[in-house]
């Protein structure tokens, strides 16, 4: 089969994995609404191209923290990627880096994050941390992403506990058995079905601290010096705390519609947050970003960096490594297509006035 969109992926994938993985990849919360706004939002908004702007030459290069990127786009982290190829988090990892792409590593990888650096030393990875009740045990987590050189830490806010998938529960969602949680040893490294329910969210009940309030933050600041983002910011009452408690940045996220249903899209709530926050703090943005123009989108409503979830787990489970290699050219092939076509050589180019609602051209009298 020749690839050519994330949805091409997204097909292949639905016959390659097996219905365990594949409903735990795919699914969101309870009725899924959030999961489908994610997308709606995002064909809901028009551009509005500008013409004869000499756009031969593309500059799409940016840079956070200091760390360089070649485009605005880096990969979400997604727990327990091996369930969907053997490559599994080292292979995404290496290609996000030979796309000049920033990689998030999940708390819960199949694969130790000593390894994946080991991997993919020229990638720029970021460490995505949940806090477990044993706190000596999050802090080591934070020691070890240290000493392997990630460079921030993305603190994922939207989840002191799980919100119910129901596909998973109908599967008793579990890890195959030749697969653990590879950040950590016993209890925590297991996830299995005791009660009939998602095995994920009894190990998020049993593990996670669901007491995590802004206090902390002050408290994770205290133990590191990597810049500190939160992940799942949907409002600008919350991007403001993330400021004033001295956070680097923020994802603007619904965790892919996996957690409260019935939030906005993440496009929607994007306006807000920069308004908020915007010049104070780097905000960023995932959920639903499945074609080059959706990027272009969030960076003219205020994103400095869009991130992919699902989209790299189909390429992986297509073919590993090269399937997402494949997946990142193609997206920004598209990316940089869509830059020419409005008129924007460059990133500073892109404008706000460029996205519109449909209700702008609606009715057309
Ligand atoms: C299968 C799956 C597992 C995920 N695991 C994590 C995780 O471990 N930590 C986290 O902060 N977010 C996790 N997320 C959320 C993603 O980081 C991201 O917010 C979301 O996938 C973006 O939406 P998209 O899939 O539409 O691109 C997961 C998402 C999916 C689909």
């Amino acid at each position: 089969m020749s690839f050519v969109s994330v949805s091409d992926f997204e097909k292949q994938a639905m016959v390659e994995l097996e219905q365990n993985a594949l409903d735990y990849y795919r699914s969101g919360a309870w009725e899924e609404l959030t999961l489908g706004y994610n997308r709606e939002a995002f064909k809901r908004l028009r551009l509005r191209p500008r013409c004869l702007r000499n756009v031969a030459q593309l500059e799409t290069s940016c840079s956070i923290w200091g760390e360089h990127f070649k485009w605005p786009l880096g990969i979400a982290p997604v727990a327990m990627q091996r369930m969907a190829h053997p490559d599994g988090e080292k292979g995404t990892a290496r290609a996000a880096g030979r796309a000049g792409c920033p990689f998030i590593l999940s708390t819960l990888s199949n694969t130790p994050l000593e390894e994946v650096a080991a991997a993919a030393p020229e990638t720029c990875k970021w460490f995505q941390l949940y806090i477990y009740k044993d706190r000596a045990l999050t802090e080591s987590l934070v020691r070890r992403a240290e000493r392997a050189d990630f460079k921030a830490l993305v603190l994922t806010v939207d989840a002191p506990i799980f919100a119910q998938r129901r596909a998973d529960v109908r599967n008793k969602f579990c890890l195959p058995a030749h697969l653990s949680l590879g950040n950590f040893q016993g209890a925590q490294s297991n996830v299995a079905s005791s009660t009939g329910d998602s095995g994920l969210s009894e190990y998020v009940a049993s593990q996670f601290d669901s007491t995590v309030t802004w206090q902390d933050i002050k408290w994770l600041k205290q133990l590191t010096q990597l810049p500190i983002v939160l992940k799942g910011i949907l409002t600008a009452e919350d991007a403001e705390l993330a400021r004033e408690f001295g956070c680097a940045g923020i994802i603007v996220s619904n965790h892919g519609g996996r957690q409260l249903d019935s939030t906005p899209a993440t496009i929607e709530a994007l306006p807000e947050v920069v308004r908020a926050v915007g010049t104070n703090l780097i905000v960023m943005l995932d959920g639903g970003i499945r074609e080059g123009n959706d990027i272009f989108k969030a960076l003219a409503l205020g994103a400095q960096m869009v991130f992919i979830g699902r989209p790299a787990i189909w390429a992986l489970a297509c073919d590993g490594q090269r399937g997402v290699e494949h997946l990142l050219t193609l997206l920004r092939n598209d990316f940089d297509i869509t830059m020419a076509l409005t008129g924007c050589p460059t990133l500073a180019d892109i404008q706000s006035s460029m996205v519109v609602p449909e209700s702008t051209y609606c009715p057309i009298k």
